[in-house]
C-alpha cells in the first residue's frame, strides 16, 4: 500500500521519528560529502498550481540529490489547465511517475489525486495545510532546542495552512502550542477542536501577542496575507498590525534563547520587522535548508518502502 502526507494527521509519532532521524542522517551524510542514491532511477512529479521557492526547488534538489529526477509541472501548461479531471490525470500519471508533489489551492482536490493515484501524494500545500514545513520546522527545532515536547511554541498571526499544521502536529507530538491570532482570523475551528480532544500537550488560543510570547522558548510567525488572500490585503493588515513580530514584541519574552521562525517569503514591515528577521533571534535560513534534509526524508521514506 502506498503511503500519502496530506495532512500531519496522516503520520504517527512513530512516523515522525522516522522521518526525523533519516532527515538528520540525509543532512549529517550531505554535510561529510556523502550520497545515498536510494531513489536512482525513479521520477518526483510536482504539480504546482500557486508560485514556490523553497517547497518547489527543494524538493527538485531532493529527488536529484538522492538520484532521481523531478518533472515539474505547471498546471497551465497540461489538460490539468483545461479541465481534464483529476480523477484522469492522477491515473495517468501514476503510469509514468513514482511520486507526486502537488501545490494547490483545494484540500478536497488534493485528496482526489491521492485517492486516484497509485504513487504516493505529498502536500506540498493547500489552502488548508502545509505538512512538510511543519515537518522541517519541528526538525529544526529539535536541532536547536534538542528535543519538540518542551519548548513553548508560540504562533503570532493568521490561523492559516501553516498554523493548522502546527495544530495537527500539537496533536499527534503533544506539543506546548500558544496560538497568537487577531480576532476573527483563528485557526479552523474543527482542526482546533479535534486537537483539544486528542488530550495531548497544550494547546492555547488567545488574542494577546503580548502574553503569548512570555515564556515562549521559539516565536513563530508568517504572512498576513496568505496566496489567494491577496484581495485582503488592505484589511488584514489593520487587523494584524498590533501581531508584528518586532522588537517591542520580543522585549516581551522573557527567555533569552528564544528563536523566531518564518517558514519565507517574509515581508518585512509588516508580520516582521527587519530588525528581527536579520537580527541574533532569527533562525530562519537554518530553517529553509532543513527544508531540503526533511524532503529528501520524505521521499526516501515514501518511495522506498511499502509501509513507514
Ligand atoms: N515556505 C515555503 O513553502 O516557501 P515557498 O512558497 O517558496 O515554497
Ligand atoms: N501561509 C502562506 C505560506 C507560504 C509558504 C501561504 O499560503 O501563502
Amino acid at each position: 500500500m502506498k503511503k500519502d502526507i496530506l495532512t500531519l494527521l496522516d503520520l504517527s509519532k512513530e512516523d515522525f521519528e522516522l522521518l526525523f532521524k533519516r532527515a538528520f542522517e540525509l543532512k549529517k551524510q550531505l554535510k561529510e560529502g556523502a550520497a545515498e542514491r536510494t531513489l536512482a532511477g525513479k521520477t518526483l512529479g510536482l504539480v504546482f498550481d500557486k508560485p514556490s521557492t523553497r517547497t518547489r526547488i527543494s524538493f527538485e534538489a531532493a529527488i536529484i540529490q538522492l538520484g532521481g529526477t523531478p518533472i515539474f509541472i505547471n498546471t497551465r501548461d497540461t489538460q490539468i489547465g483545461r479541465n481534464e479531471p483529476v480523477r484522469d490525470t492522477a491515473r495517468v500519471l501514476s503510469r509514468y511517475l513514482d511520486g507526486l508533489a502537488i501545490r494547490t489551492y483545494s484540500q478536497d482536490l488534493l485528496k482526489e489525486y491521492a485517492k486516484f493515484a497509485d504513487i504516493p501524494v505529498i502536500n506540498a500545500l493547500t489552502d488548508l495545510y502545509h505538512p512538510c514545513q511543519v515537518l522541517s520546522d519541528l526538525m529544526t527545532i529539535i536541532e536547536c532546542k534538542g528535543d519538540y515536547t518542551k519548548p513553548k511554541i508560540v504562533w503570532i498571526g493568521d490561523g492559516n495552512n501553516v498554523c493548522n499544521s502546527w495544530i495537527n502536529a500539537a496533536a499527534v507530538l503533544g506539543l506546548d502550542l500558544v496560538l497568537a491570532c487577531p480576532e476573527g482570523y483563528a485557526p479552523d475551528a474543527e482542526i482546533l477542536k479535534r486537537a483539544l480532544a486528542s488530550g495531548n500537550g497544550q494547546l492555547k488560543v488567545t488574542t494577546d501577542p503580548i502574553e503569548a510570547v512570555q515564556y515562549a522558548d521559539v516565536i513563530y510567525t508568517d504572512v498576513w496575507a496568505s496566496m489567494g488572500q491577496e484581495g485582503e490585503h488592505g484589511k488584514r493588515k489593520r487587523a494584524f498590525e498590533p501581531f508584528q513580530v518586532n522588537t517591542a514584541l520580543l522585549k516581551n519574552a522573557t527567555k533569552e534563547d528564544v528563536v523566531v521562525m518564518h517558514c519565507l517569503p517574509a515581508y518585512r514591515g509588516e508580520e516582521i520587522s527587519e530588525t528581527v528577521l536579520e537580527g541574533p533571534h532569527s533562525i530562519v535560513w537554518d530553517q529553509s535548508e532543513n527544508k531540503l534534509h526533511m524532503h529528501k526524508a520524505v521521499l526516501d521514506v515514501l518511495m522506498t518502502r511499502v509501509v513507514l
